[in-house]
């Protein structure tokens, strides 16, 4: 790897879908947190990368010692999440000269991303001039509702994507799209659509779908199988779970 990627991970949520005690992030997986395995995933392909962390400046679980990394940084989360990355570029954007420099969001909450997604997607950007997603082609037949618990309509499931994380763009991309969608006041819960919003075009990175993002109860249960199934399949590094 020439040069890693600089990492960004919004953690700055409160996860009110969760219904628990603490932010998602901090909810026990398979031992630890949900946060140690996000970031011990991204450490497992990235180690040399700087991290920087979007953390609520009322966050009282938050354990320093759960990051792997040598070089990381805590900034202030915002009050939706592209704010919350926002203020994690003004950082980078203050370290580093290159406006080109590959930049990696990922959602703390998605702690099985696999090492080979992480890989795959570092390699397909690293001379893309926008960037792109990991995303996966919807498999289910979709529907949109009337609002009234009824089906309004069924959607063109071909040529559809579930956005997944990690999402890596340009520095001086990414710092313009999300400048730019504020301005705006346009709504963006992923990276993808501010820098769609500018008339780019993402690329589309083909990945796993146990990438899931833990937002309800029952996910924390999905999680730990998915980490599970993926350990016996050796798709994690040897030794990454253990420390
Ligand atoms: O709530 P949701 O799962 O969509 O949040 C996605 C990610 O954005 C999570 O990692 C969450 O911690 C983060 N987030 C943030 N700042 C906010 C809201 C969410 O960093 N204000």
């Amino acid at each position: 790897m020439s040069r890693p990627p600089w990492l960004i991970v919004p953690a700055a949520g409160s996860g009110r879908r969760m219904d628990a005690d603490r932010p998602k992030q901090y909810l026990p997986l398979a031992g630890r947190t949900v946060m140690w395995h996000t970031l011990r995933r991204l450490h497992s392909v990235f180690p040399g990368a700087r991290l920087c962390l979007c953390l609520d400046e009322a966050d009282a679980c938050f354990d320093p010692s759960s990051v792997p990394f040598a070089h990381w940084q805590r900034v202030a989360g915002g009050a939706e999440r592209a704010d919350s990355v926002r203020n994690a570029l003004e950082w980078i954007a203050g370290q580093e000269e290159d406006d080109q420099a590959l930049v990696f969001v990922h959602d703390v909450a998605r702690p099985c991303v696999s090492p080979e997604d992480l890989r795959h997607l570092y390699a397909a950007l690293a001379e893309d001039a926008v960037g792109g997603l990991l995303a996966a082609p919807v498999a289910d037949t979709m529907k949109r509702d009337d609002g009234q618990g009824r089906v309004a309509a069924t959607e063109e499931r071909a040529g559809l994507w579930h956005a997944l994380t990690p999402q890596g763009f340009r520095l001086g991309v990414l710092r313009q799209a999300l400048d730019a969608a504020r301005r705006a006041e346009l709504p963006s819960t992923d990276e993808a659509s501010a820098v769609e919003a500018t008339g780019l075009s993402p690329r589309l990175v083909f990945g796993r779908r146990d990438n899931l993002k833990i937002t309800h109860p029952d996910d924390l249960v999905l999680a730990e199988q998915i980490l599970a199934a993926q350990a016996s399949c050796s798709l994690s590094p040897a030794g990454e779970e253990a420390d």
